[in-house]
């Protein structure tokens, strides 16, 4: 297993070009599986996590092509099965259910398992596809759902933790071919779902309201071939963001859509953090003091739960008492026993994660449990005196395109020592 070397103290500087959205790409790859015709998708992100789903929609038939960051698929036949050790690799690939029994009104998919991050059910994805008539049973650890027609049909995606992103796009994937008007209340209204409906519409597809709580569906008989440009992954903007401002460095951030990270700027400004925009570039730099502030992660436009971890880095930095408040999965705090060993001062209450933060951070051994833990690490090594080691990178490999060359481009000191 690959590690990372990082020697800390380094300004990050320069300029560093953002790749395609991981979570907005694996939901638009399955949707390939909805028509026989081939489909162009481009700004694809070069990640373990992208050639896992291709390998999956491979699995059910499709031929997939990865040429440079353009892949390009074609389920011209579809076996409305997905390969049983591949899905339960990776949670994401849940999002072949709704493509899978749309076209073939059959899905047999494994059941994703929780992970480091918290229990992650799916509930609310098969309420979903019920409700458009599908039946489904949980056998033997699969997914069984099998539809003669779906029908379009009023539902409610709401959750206790709110809306679900892949759970309303396996729905609105369902729904596009189902017959009739499908009205979901309580939509995801994430970036990632607008592109999802997007993609769809360039299919053929008639889907209204994306980015808004209530979308509107109305089934068409048949989809055909498109191509589209995956948006710019906002995680990934903002971890660079956060990794400029931790190490008191100067990155002008290109290629991301400032319009999808308002939260994030808005509490990085709050914190004392400099974001100069223009056009589709951010220059991240810290003028001053950086001051503690409480956050709070909300399904969006609140404060993304994918930039958690990151920030509590920031605030470890940050002399006063920082309280961050995780409202999406209540355990996402593997990365808090780590950062305790580079020096942090980080309590657990209940849904908080209390920082003392202002003690300077000091290099050590550490393991990367998911992939946004993994990137708080690496921010941590970049900021703390001395050498860090973190360990099962692959995890940061799932979710963040060539991290270290960038890194190394904007000066980090990041060496990738691959298991012998
Ligand atoms: N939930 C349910 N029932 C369901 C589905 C979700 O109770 O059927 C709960 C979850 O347990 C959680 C909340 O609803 O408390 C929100 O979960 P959501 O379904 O929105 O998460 P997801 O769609 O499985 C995606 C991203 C995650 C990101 C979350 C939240 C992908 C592939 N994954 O997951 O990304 O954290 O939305 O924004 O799009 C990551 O990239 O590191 C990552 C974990």
């Amino acid at each position: 297993m690959d590690s990372f070397l990082i020697k800390g103290g380094t300004p990050l500087r320069g300029e560093v070009e953002i790749s395609g959205s991981k979570n907005a790409a694996l939901p638009i790859m399955a949707a390939a599986l909805l028509t026989p015709d081939p489909c162009v998708i481009r700004r694809v992100p070069n990640l373990s996590d992208v050639h896992f789903m291709g390998s999956i929609l491979e699995s059910a038939g499709a031929t997939v092509k990865f040429q440079g960051d353009t892949v390009t698929i074609e389920a011209a036949r579809v076996k409305g099965v997905g390969d049983y050790e591949l899905i339960r690799k990776m949670r994401g690939s849940i999002c072949i259910l709704g493509p899978l029994l749309g076209r073939t009104g059959k899905a047999l998919v494994s059941l994703p398992g929780g992970c480091v991050i918290g229990a992650r059910p799916i509930d609310l994805h098969l309420k979903g596809l019920r409700a458009l008539g599908a039946k489904i049973s949980i056998e033997n650890g699969y997914v069984n759902a099998t539809a003669r027609k779906l029908r379009g049909a009023e539902l409610f995606l709401g959750g206790r933790a709110g809306p679900t992103v892949l759970g309303t796009a396996n729905v609105l994937m369902a729904a596009v071919l189902a017959e009739g008007v499908t009205i979901i209340e309580s939509a995801a209204c994430e970036p990632e779902v607008i592109d999802l409906a997007n993609f769809l519409n360039a299919m053929g597809a008639r889907v209204s309201g994306a980015g808004s709580p209530t979308l509107t569906v109305t089934g068409v008989r048949s989809l055909h071939g498109a191509e589209h440009e995956v948006i710019p992954d906002r995680i990934e903007a903002a971890t660079f963001a956060v990794a400029a401002a931790a190490t008191d460095g100067d990155v002008t951030i290109r290629g991301a859509r400032a319009d999808h990270l308002h939260a994030v700027l808005d509490k990085l400004r709050e914190a004392g953090v400099s974001v100069e925009r223009s056009g589709s570039a951010l220059k991240v730099s810290r003028p001053g003091r950086l001051k503690a502030i409480d956050i709070t992660t909300l399904p969006y436009a609140g404060f993304p739960t994918d930039v958690q971890a990151q920030m509590m880095v920031l605030m470890a930095l940050t002399p006063g008492i920082s309280i961050i408040t995780e409202r999406i999965f209540e355990s996402r705090f593997m990365h808090v026993s780590e950062l305790a060993r580079l020096g942090a001062d980080i309590a657990i209450e209940g849904p908080s994660a209390i920082i003392k933060g202002g003690k300077a951070l000091s290099g050590a051994p550490v393991m990367a449990s998911d992939l946004r833990a993994s990137a708080a690490l690496v921010i941590a090594g970049l900021a703390a005196r001395g050498t860090t080691e973190v360990s099962r990178v692959y995890h940061i490999d799932r979710g963040y395109e060539n991290i270290d060359g960038k890194l190394r481009q904007l000066g980090a000191k990041i060496v990738r020592q691959e298991a012998s």
